[in-house]
């Protein structure tokens, strides 16, 4: 359940109310107007919600019959929460159907059922665990070669024709034909099965006319007939490869994890998966890059970047658009109290655009070093079991075309979606070049050429962005300000105070966090100010010793986990040290929105502390300054004694300064004080109270060091030993690791009681030793 409490008042606007709620408020125009089967909601889902996500970030919509969240913290709440936010509605159709449609599905026998997406716990963890092998990245690996030669294949029917429509000729049929070989299904009658599956979209979160609903349910109760005789058929060869004979030898030792009713409906719901949800993703991806000509070109150049480029176009423009749960219990989204009943529509697309997240939401940016936090796999305990899968293709088919096509173009050309609230692509991508230039032609060896395909997540050293060392200028004693500009002068992403880039200190593996301090409406640079660690591990010491003006540098970001509350009725800020960084563009901030604020800012001695001249412009008596060396001392004492609703305090600095600041507000209300932290996983880790162990590693005998700063999963990925992860919060069960000895320390909430008791496997995200050492069969 959320943790929110609910708003007292209702945030509606009552004047232009036109319905009410379920939970007794009244709807908002815009919120009545509301319809996801409209041409605004087709053409750009995250567009047509943007006024919710802004302004009424949960409503209900009376023409849907659901309630729709639009916020990606509230999503990310709700797909935690899988006992109170029940996927059990996921499938279902959106629109009900008729009674003539419904004999029509009856007629066909048509029993659509739990699978995974919709199953509720308890039956869905066990099932998802037991059918989670031939999706981990050595079974992956194996489907690589055929991705690869479809690919070629396809591409090489039309390269010469100088134009294509990509859905058609290639983007709908190659997906489909992985999708079928990963299931295990036998390759014949590819049509019948595209016209089902589109049914099938329709059919579920559609809204097909009622003489339609007839032709649909034809399809669909045929698509289903169909499903139970490839089933059968493979019932008979079961050692067969397929993730679908897997499913039915898993069967045999546990049928009441595997049923016969969840074979049959995963059989037809599994097409749709695997297939639409990809074709319409590479479709989506290609749109979006040639309409960026500049991020495609920088692709064409550089193919690491393309593991990256997908989760960025995964993210603005991604295939699934929405979800649903079912709320089991009365619950609180958002503020906004929801009564048990409630049906939710998720609108993850509006989650990846939403500026509290994603720094410069709606700009497309190939090198977005938090690409990957969107939600269009979902998130938590049903995340995407095949988006390794997906990200494969879509991976090797951007390979193909910047390398084969790289002058592509897209053709003038009216976009045009199958309605429904969920599965998004364009039904056609025209797209044209001139095949005189094509690349091959001059120098068919580019034909061999291959990228290795990146399995997961994008690795963070592949979205470095590159900038120009503009500027280095002592801004203090041990201080050195750097301004930052793009090497070709194109505007850099924007952002928002309190945000921070990663800095690659001359060597990948050495980087280093620095909030950024400029002006956030100069476009064309960022600012650090960097102070010269003298007993620090390095990075701070190569900036001042070795950078200047000139250089190149390579930067991760900007991210922020560090923002301001721009609603707080009053603003104390206060820095320690270089702790000012972000705490300026705060202040900078809160007097461009007239907001009341106090500015603190204390150091050792007045030659240490940078900035203060520009501050004492911008900020006059509302600047106070603490300089040890003139015997001045911020007392925070006296300065927080009292407590006062509505106000905040944002503070950076050294850890003994936050950790006395945190005592000191201890009778403030809870959530007053808010203090920088760079660490974005896994905040409740607390090295204050976690110690550090050792992983032996059985196949290889290596030992890996877990800091009580780290967790198992970031210190064997630091190793270069992939293990797979999703949630990384215990929630999902994709990094599950196998443990020989040791006693472990259970944080997550996928294993059961007796799992936890019998010590054998763990999670490697949040779980911990509990002794010196664990060993893993690893
Ligand atoms: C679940 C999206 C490709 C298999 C899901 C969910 C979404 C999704 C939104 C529900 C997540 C949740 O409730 O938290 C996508 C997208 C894809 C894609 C956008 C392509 C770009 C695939 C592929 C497969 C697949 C290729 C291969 C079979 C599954 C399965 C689940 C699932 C089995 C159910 C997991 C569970 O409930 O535990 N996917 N998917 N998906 N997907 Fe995908
Ligand atoms: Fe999800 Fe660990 S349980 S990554």
């Amino acid at each position: 359940m959320s943790t929110t409490t609910p708003v007292s008042r209702c945030p509606v606007a009552h004047g232009a109310a036109v319905d009410q709620a379920p939970n007794g408020c009244p709807v908002s125009a815009r919120a009545a107007a509301f319809d996801p089967f409209g041409d605004g909601y087709q053409q750009d889902p995250p567009e047509y919600v943007r006024w919710a996500r802004e302004q009424e970030p949960v409503f209900y919509s009376p023409k849907l019959g659901y309630w729709v969240v639009a916020r990606y913290d509230d999503i990310k709440a709700v797909f935690r929460d899988n006992l109170t936010f029940s996927p059990s509605i996921a499938l279902e159709k959106i629109t009900p159907t008729g009674d003539e449609a419904n004999q029509v599905l009856a007629s066909y026998g048509y029993a659509m059922n739990r699978t995974l997406v919709n199953e509720d716990e308890p039956a869905h963890m066990p099932r998802r665990r037991l059918l989670m092998e031939p999706f981990t990245p050595e079974h992956l690996k194996h489907h690589e070669p055929l991705v690869r030669k479809l690919a070629r294949e396809y591409v090489d029917r039309f390269i010469d024709d100088g134009r294509a429509d990509l859905v058609d000729q290639m983007l709908w049929e190659v997906p489909l034909t992985v999708a079928m070989h990963f299931l295990g299904v036998p390759e014949d009658d590819m049509d019948t099965l595209r016209r089902y599956s589109i049914a099938h979209t329709v059919n579920t979160w559609g809204r097909p006319k009622p003489q339609e609903q007839v032709a649909v349910a034809h399809a669909v109760g045929n698509f289903w007939q169909h499903a139970g005789r490839i089933l059968a058929k493979m019932r008979e060869n079961p050692d067969a490869p397929g993730w679908m004979q897997f499913g039915i030898r898993m069967q045999k030792d546990h049928p009441e994890v595997v049923t016969d009713s969840y074979l049959h409906s995963m059989m037809m719901a599994g097409i749709v998966a695997a297939h639409e949800t990809t074709a319409n993703a590479t479709a989506n991806a290609m749109k979006l890059l040639l309409q960026h000509p500049q991020a495609w070109r920088d692709l064409c150049e550089d193919p690491g970047l393309i593991p990256n480029a997908v989760e960025e176009c995964l993210r603005h423009n991604g295939s699934v658009a929405a979800w649903r749960r079912l709320v089991t219990r009365d619950a609180v989204v958002g503020g906004v109290a929801l009564p048990a009943g409630s049906k939710l529509l998720i609108v993850t697309s509006s989650a990846n655009h939403d500026e509290a997240h994603f720094a410069d939401a709606d700009f497309f940016d190939i090198r977005r070093d938090n690409a990957s936090d969107h939600l269009t796999f979902g998130y938590g305990s049903h995340q995407c079991m095949g988006k390794n899968l997906a990200r494969m293709e879509m991976q090797i088919f951007l390979e193909e075309f910047t390398r084969r096509l790289p002058h592509m173009r897209l053709a003038e050309q009216q976009f045009t979606y199958v309605p429904n609230t969920s599965f998004r692509g364009p039904e056609h991508l025209w797209v044209e070049w001139d095949p005189a230039q094509n690349p091959e032609r001059r120098d068919p060896a580019l034909l061999a050429a291959t990228s290795p395909v990146r399995i997961g997540e994008p690795s963070r050293h592949a979205i470095t962005r590159s900038v120009r060392v503009e500027s280095a200028t002592r801004a203090a004693d041990g201080v050195v300000r750097l301004r930052l500009v793009s090497p070709d002068g194109r505007a850099l992403p924007r952002w928002t105070p309190g945000s921070h880039i990663d800095v690659e200190c001359g060597d990948p593996e050495r980087s280093r966090q620095y909030s950024l301090c400029g002006d956030p409406a100069d476009s064309g640079a960022y600012e650090i100010a960097v102070l010269h660690e003298q007993d620090g591990r390095g990075g701070s010491a190569w900036i001042h010793q070795e950078l200047k003006a000139g250089d190149k540098l390579r930067i991760r970001g900007p991210r922020n986990h560090f923002r301001l509350d721009e609603s707080a009725q009053r603003l104390i800020l206060i820095a320690g040290g270089i702790g000012i960084t972000p705490i300026s563009a705060m202040a900078r901030r809160a007097r461009e929105l007239g907001m009341d604020y106090t500015l603190h800012y204390a150091g050792r001695a007045r030659r240490c502390m940078a900035m203060l001249d520009e501050l004492a412009a911008l900020h006059g008596e509302r600047l106070h300054v603490y300089a040890g060396d003139e015997g001045r001392r911020c007392d925070f004492a006296a300065l927080l004694a009292t407590p006062e609703a509505g106000a905040r305090i944002h503070a950076c600095g050294p850890e003994r300064m936050l950790q006395a600041l945190a005592d000191t507000c201890a009778h403030w209300p809870e959530d007053t004080l808010r203090v920088e932290h760079f660490h974005t996983t896994l905040a409740a880790l607390d090295p204050s109270k976690e110690h550090a162990f050792d992983v032996e590693l059985k196949d290889s005998g290596l030992v890996v060091r877990v800091p009580a700063d780290q967790t198992v999963l970031s210190a064997l990925r630091q190793a270069n030993i992939d293990v797979q992860s999703d949630c990384k919060e215990g929630l999902c069960g994709s990094c599950e690791v196998a443990v020989l000895a040791g006693e472990i320390d259970h944080r997550d909430v996928v294993l059961t009681r007796a799992e936890r008791d019998a010590n054998r496997k763990m999670m490697s995200c949040c779980s911990r030793a509990k002794g010196k050492k664990l060993v893993l069969a690893l």
